[in-house]
């Protein structure tokens, strides 16, 4: 089977150094990969790379099937390949709703305020709106403002945004961080879920209990290098893993590793 991301070598260079070195990293269709790997090892920037926010210094993509490797980051959105940011940044004087919108449909930005109250948008959109707000539970939230709600459904909004967009494979870059165990473990659920829908899906933690929890097949990184990969029984007994992140609680299962924001 041909995965539906295949990154090959993949190598961005900043200022000298090698935030991602070679990452040889995919993803099957239907699949549910996690990366993880302290602040600063190269998380971001490997999506950054798959997504095209930033160029590669070496290496290839193909995104089912297609080398993607230079393609703009729009059209790689448009084909299928969605991310969350990092930093969520949600427009505070629009609506939960209106904030989905625009990521729908960026170029009608500029004339969204007509555009909204008239409620002048394709049923298609709609549609996906409803669908994406419903998936991660906030359409009792749709009208208010960003600023009205906890940071967890904050969170539930950038998710939520780029289901919108049906990707076939969305890329989570630490939706949980912040989020107390309840919201983590909801928000699991909810991931989880969207392999029902067709959609495949790369989440980006650093707290090991929930990557370990909900990953089918997981990767390490440690200075922009994988350094582990398997699943999660696998990566629990990997000895430069257990060293690393898991201490002696690894031997009995009990991961308690989660604490603080990535940036
Ligand atoms: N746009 C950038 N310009 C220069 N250096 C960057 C940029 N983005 C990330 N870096 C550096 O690359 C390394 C990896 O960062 P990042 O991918 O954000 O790690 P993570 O997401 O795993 O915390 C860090 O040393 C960071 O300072
Ligand atoms: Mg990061």
């Amino acid at each position: 089977m041909t995965p539906i991301l295949d990154a090959q070598g993949v190598t961005v260079t900043y200022g000298g150094v090698n935030a991602n070195d070679h990452v040889d990293l995919s993803i099957d269709e239907g699949q549910f990969v996690g990366l993880i790997g302290a602040n600063g090892a190269g998380k971001t920037t490997f999506v950054d790379a798959i997504t095209g926010f930033t160029p590669l210094s070496d290496g290839a993509i193909q995104f089912d099937g297609n080398d993607i490797t230079r393609m703009e980051p729009h059209k790689r959105a448009k084909s299928g390949l969605v991310r969350t940011f990092q930093q969520l940044e949600l427009f505070d004087d629009l609506s939960v709703r209106a904030n989905l919108l625009v990521a729908c449909e960026p170029s009608k930005l500029l004339s969204m305020p007509r555009d909204i109250f008239r409620r002048t948008w394709p049923a298609e959109i709609e549609d996906r709106i409803d669908w994406a707000l419903d998936k991660v539970g906030l359409t009792d939230l749709a009208t208010m403002l960003p600023e009205d709600l906890s940071h967890g459904q904050r969170k539930l909004v950038g998710v939520a945004r780029a289901l919108a967009a049906r990707p076939r494979l969305v890329l989570l870059d630490e939706p949980a961080a912040g989020l107390d165990a309840t919201e983590s473990a909801d928000l699991a659920g909810t991931l989880r879920g969207l392999l029902d829908d067709g959609i495949s899906v790369f989440l980006i933690d650093h707290d090991m209990g929930l990557v370990l929890a909900v990953c089918d097949y997981l990767y390490v990184l440690d200075f922009g290098r994988i350094v582990a990969k398997g699943t999660p029984a696998e990566i629990r007994r990997n000895p430069a893993v257990i060293a690393a992140y898991l201490g002696d609680s690894a031997a009995d299962g009990g991961v308690d590793l989660g604490e603080g924001e990535g940036h």
